[in-house]
């Protein structure tokens, strides 16, 4: 019997999570030594969230930073905090998790959901075909750690005066011409979740660059958030408002701001990973490579093959099982994946929270958005040829090269 590509078991692991050490521990259990300062507001003292917020600014270059529940909060802060609500469109991709446009339905807009294209990020030709005169903003999300085609997006957004939020919960670290995802836009959020590049347990950032915008994402973040005897030091000069109750926790930011350390580190070994696995590939015959437009910025922890044909994508990845390679299609109509938009029920139903079905039956919208399971085929296409491999912090580089001998040699096969 012939030998099989992998001999190596693949070790289990993630990211962040399985950095966790002494150090996590030891800041929780040193906040937890003095209970009294569990909340994170206070008059004068600095407390976790402020600390963390400060060296998130410091770190990602970003003019403010607001540690907040999750990653959805923060992408609801970052619409509010440009005013965007009852009667906006905002463009969301056809993949990424139904949270992207959930923060879109929170602040009362309605999502519109464009293709994504071999970058799998947002198709910036169909985001142009998808404008109405009421769009206002257009969330990019950098789905699986690599930057989606920013430049061409930021061009549509420019060339018909719209906000840019950047969707960075799934691409903590990654950079974009050498600069953090996000900071060049108008805002951005990332999901400190137990799945993500750092994480928190649960939580997520917003992140704003102007003073005014950063003040509205602050009412969005907490109802009370005038009474509070803060200790943000900002002049709180826009007219405030009450809407949600997600601000962060300590315990939560104690855990992220020892996260924050281990960032470099982190993504130090995905990319190495990632490269040397890259490097070890043959020429490709039956699939390709994800388009990557910055691959110095990509996180590295994920490598997507696009086979040429439905067909070959199933038969690659039944000879790929063979060699002892797991991989699993993106799409698949058997498991209902909330990353792609053909799954989510709620929004493709028109389903609010009452009767009404706010926002869309909102007397503000007068667009007229329609869904359907099909309404963006090349995603499905694009996603349904789509072979995933996950690179986590247990790997080393043998399994890079039985994982690239695997991929040459069921290439060769076929
Ligand atoms: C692309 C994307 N956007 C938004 C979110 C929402 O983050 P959270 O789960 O922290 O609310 C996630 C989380 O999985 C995500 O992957």
């Amino acid at each position: 019997m012939m030998e099989k590509a992998i001999r190596t078991p693949l070790p289990s692991g993630g990211l962040g999570w399985t950095a966790i050490d002494q150090r996590e521990i030891d800041a929780v259990t040193g906040l937890l030594k003095t209970p009294q300062k569990l909340f994170r507001y206070d008059e004068g003292e600095k407390r976790q969230c402020d600390l963390l917020e400060r060296e998130l600014c410091e770190k990602t270059g970003a003019s403010h930073a607001l540690f907040v529940a999750s990653g959805t909060a923060a992408l609801s802060c970052c619409l509010s905090a440009y005013e965007i609500g009852p009667g906006d469109e905002v463009i969301v991709p056809a993949y990424t998790y139904i949270a992207t446009a959930a923060a879109v339905c929170d602040v009362g807009a309605v999502p519109v959901i464009a293709e994504i294209d071999y970058s799998l990020g947002l198709d910036p030709a169909d985001v142009e075909k998808k404008l109405t005169p009421y769009t206002k903003a257009i969330i990019v999300v950098h789905m699986q750690g690599v930057p989606a085609r920013l430049d061409a997006i930021r061009a549509v957004a420019v060339r018909h005066g719209l906000v840019l939020i950047e969707d960075c919960c799934q691409a903590i670290g990654a950079t974009y011409h050498g600069d953090f995802c996000g900071v060049h836009s108008h805002a951005f959020a990332w999901s400190t979740n137990y799945y993500k590049v750092l994480t928190s347990g649960e939580g997520g950032v917003f992140f704003v660059r102007d003073d005014d915008a950063f003040q509205r994402g602050l009412y969005q973040s907490d109802s009370g958030m005038t009474m509070w005897k803060t200790s943000i030091e900002s002049v709180l000069k826009v007219a405030p408002f009450s809407r949600s109750g997600v601000r962060g926790n300590e315990i939560a930011a104690a855990i992220m701001r020892v996260q924050l350390t281990k960032l470099d580190e982190i993504l130090k070994k995905t990319r190495g990973l990632k490269k040397l696995l890259l490097s070890k590939l043959n020429a490709p015959a039956h699939y390709s490579m994800q388009y990557v437009d910055d691959p110095e910025g990509d996180c590295g922890f994920s490598v997507t093959f696009i086979a040429n044909s439905r067909e070959e994508c199933k038969k690659m990845n039944a000879m790929l099982l063979e060699e002892g390679l797991a991989l699993g299609s993106v799409y698949d109509t058997g498991f209902p994946d909330r990353h792609i938009y053909a799954n989510w029920d709620s929004i493709l139903n028109k389903n609010g929270a009452t009767p009404l079905n706010y926002p869309w039956n909102d007397p503000a919208y007068k667009g007229d958005v329609s869904y359907s399971k099909d309404m963006c085929p090349q995603t499905l296409d694009i996603l349904s040829r789509s072979l995933r491999f996950a690179i986590n912090l247990n790997m080393t580089e043998r399994n890079m090269l039985e994982v690239a001998e695997a991929i040459n040699k069921v290439d060769a096969a076929m």
